[in-house]
Order: structure tokens, then C-alpha cells, then sequence
């Protein structure tokens, strides 16, 4: 089984394709759509450099997998639809819990699904689908979003945004559905009880400290050094980190416009009647303004008039 990593620097994204040089089969794990926020336009550079990669070496593509509904970028799955429709699209059956939240803060209408039909495959846990000769076990690990899986394919499993590279620690907890106590369990009960050589690679690579890209770590590796979740610390001590940690966070550049697009299978928003898609952005849905009462001004409007000034005024107009 090989693994070939493209790495998004605008979103610190990584998409794997993983496939069996013999047979030719694969799959896609989280590519992405690119999007720029102050222009408000998209292109798809990164999946056609997938895609490019794919053709190259005559694969087989049977899934695009997604661990989650992104947040911090907009997936680029519909663009492999649209290059195959055979091409299936598969997430977690979590994900209707995370559409109805959504559905409910974008105000979406009525006929907006939350049945997870926008996917063409919704994977139970512990499932296992074939792809070819690759066989996808997907574990459910949520925490991050309610929502969230792991991938386990052969001696590798692709986490998402659960758990990073040792020296950047965990996904965030603060998402509606987010738990980072249901994050522990998910780590320490199904990532961390896999064979400590189980190669691991992981959704977002942020560099600390400028080190160089790295995507790929393993069990062992992870629980003897991970700064967040090493295999030693705590329950009471991890939720009382991420916690304090989350609520320093700002909000991720591309939230809405991410998520919005994402759970819906990554499609973009309909055109309007102009031909144009638009974007929604609820304001102060997540961090309401502080209910403040106003300080009132003092001192407003025209300035009060002299009363021989009024009457001059009101005579001249009396008699022009
Ligand atoms: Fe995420």
C-alpha cells in the first residue's frame, strides 16, 4: 500500500491518496477546494493536482472519504464527482447530527436535508468497506465534532482532526457537538489501543516553530510524546487543558464558509437568479455581544436656538 500526501499551505491541510500499486485501487482522504475569503473565489488547483497524480499512475479511485465536516476549508470532493460520478463520496453517519446544528445557525430551508443524503455512503462504526484490494475500516472518533471518524486502512490510519503531530497535540473541542472530554475517550480508547507501530497521519501540520511540513507519526510515537494527549495524562487533566486552551482561540478564518459547504457534500451554495452563489455569515451567532445598555449622548441634534434669533427668523419669514 502506498501513500502520496499533497499539502494545502493556505489551510494547513494534508489529503492523502492511498492506494495499491498492484492493483491500482484508491481512495482520496480530505482534498480540498481552494478558496480565497477576500476575493470570495474558488478555484480547484489542489484537487487537480490529485486528480493529475491519479491519472498519472493509471488508479482507480472508489472513495473520497472525509473525516469531517472541515471548518477551517471548503472540501474539494465534488470536484472528483464531477472528474467520475462512480466516484463515491463517504463520511461518518454522524454527520446529520452536525447538518441539523447547522441547518439551525444558517437558517437553511426546510428542504435542506439532514439525512446525510448529500453523501453518497454515511459509515457506521467499526464498518468495513472494500475499495478493490484497500479495505477502509472506519472508527469513530469524536471530540473535535460529533461527527468525526478515523480512517484505518491497512497498517495506517488517517485521524483527521483529532489528533496532530506530537508536537502540535489535538484538534480543538469548542465546535457545536464538540466534547473535549468524548475527544479523551476517542484517543485514549480506540487510537491509542491500536499497535503502537500503526502509522498515523494526520489532518492539519501547523509547523510550530517553522519545523519542517510533517504529516506522519505513529501510535507508539504519539502516546510516549504527544504535548496535548501523551498515553499518561489525565481525563480531568486533558478537559481542563483543552478547555482553557479553546477558549483562547479565535474562530477558524474560514468557519462558516466551510462548514456551510461542507455539510452538503462539499457543494457550493445554489446561484442565485443573477447566476451568482452567495455565501452566509451569521452574525454573532457563537459569541453574542455583551447585552450593554448604551451610554446616551449628551449633547444631540441642532444646537438650541437663541430666542432673539427665533424671533428674527420666524419674522422674516412672516414678512420677507
Ligand atoms: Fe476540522
Amino acid at each position: 500500500m502506498e501513500i502520496k500526501t499533497f499539502y494545502d499551505p493556505r489551510t494547513f491541510t494534508l489529503t492523502y491518496v492511498v492506494y495499491d500499486a498492484d492493483s491500482k485501487d484508491a481512495v482520496v482522504v480530505d482534498p480540498v477546494l481552494d478558496y480565497d475569503p477576500s476575493s470570495s473565489k474558488t478555484w480547484t488547483e489542489s484537487s487537480d493536482r490529485v486528480i493529475k497524480f491519479i491519472n498519472n499512475k493509471k488508479l482507480r479511485v472508489h472513495y473520497v472519504l472525509e473525516t469531517h465536516a472541515h471548518a477551517d476549508h471548503l472540501s474539494g470532493a465534488q470536484r472528483f464527482k464531477e472528474a467520475c460520478p462512480r466516484v463515491k463520496l463517504a463520511i461518518g453517519t454522524r454527520i446529520t447530527d452536525v447538518q441539523k446544528v447547522f441547518k439551525g445557525i444558517f437558517d437553511l430551508p426546510e428542504s435542506f436535508p439532514t439525512d446525510g443524503s448529500q453523501f453518497d455512503i454515511l459509515l457506521e462504526d467499526k464498518s468495513i468497506v472494500d475499495a478493490g484490494t484497500l479495505k477502509v475500516e472506519t472508527i469513530f472518533t469524536p471530540g473535535h465534532t460529533p461527527a468525526c471518524v478515523t480512517y484505518k486502512i491497512g497498517d495506517a490510519i488517517f485521524t483527521g482532526d483529532a489528533i496532530f503531530m506530537p508536537d502540535v497535540g489535538t484538534g480543538r473541542c469548542d465546535f457545536p457537538g464538540g466534547s473535549a472530554r468524548d475527544l479523551y475517550a476517542s484517543i485514549t480508547k480506540r487510537i491509542y489501543t491500536l499497535p503502537d507501530e500503526t502509522r498515523m497521519f494526520v489532518g492539519h501540520d501547523y509547523q510550530p516553530g517553522d519545523r519542517e511540513l510533517a504529516y506522519e507519526t505513529t501510535v507508539g510515537q504519539s502516546k510516549k510524546s504527544n504535548v496535548a494527549l501523551d498515553g499518561r495524562i489525565s481525563e480531568e487533566n486533558f478537559v481542563a487543558f483543552r478547555e482553557k486552551r479553546d477558549a483562547s482561540l479565535n474562530a477558524p478564518k474560514l468557519l462558516f464558509q466551510s462548514v456551510q459547504v461542507n455539510v452538503a457534500g462539499g457543494r457550493l451554495p445554489e446561484p442565485h437568479a443573477n447566476n451568482i452563489r452567495y455565501m452566509m455569515i451569521p452574525l454573532n451567532a457563537f459569541k453574542p455581544e455583551a447585552d450593554s445598555p448604551v451610554e446616551a449622548l449628551e449633547h444631540c441634534g441642532p444646537r438650541a436656538q437663541h430666542k432673539e434669533t427665533e424671533g428674527m427668523l420666524s419674522s422674516s419669514m412672516v414678512n420677507p
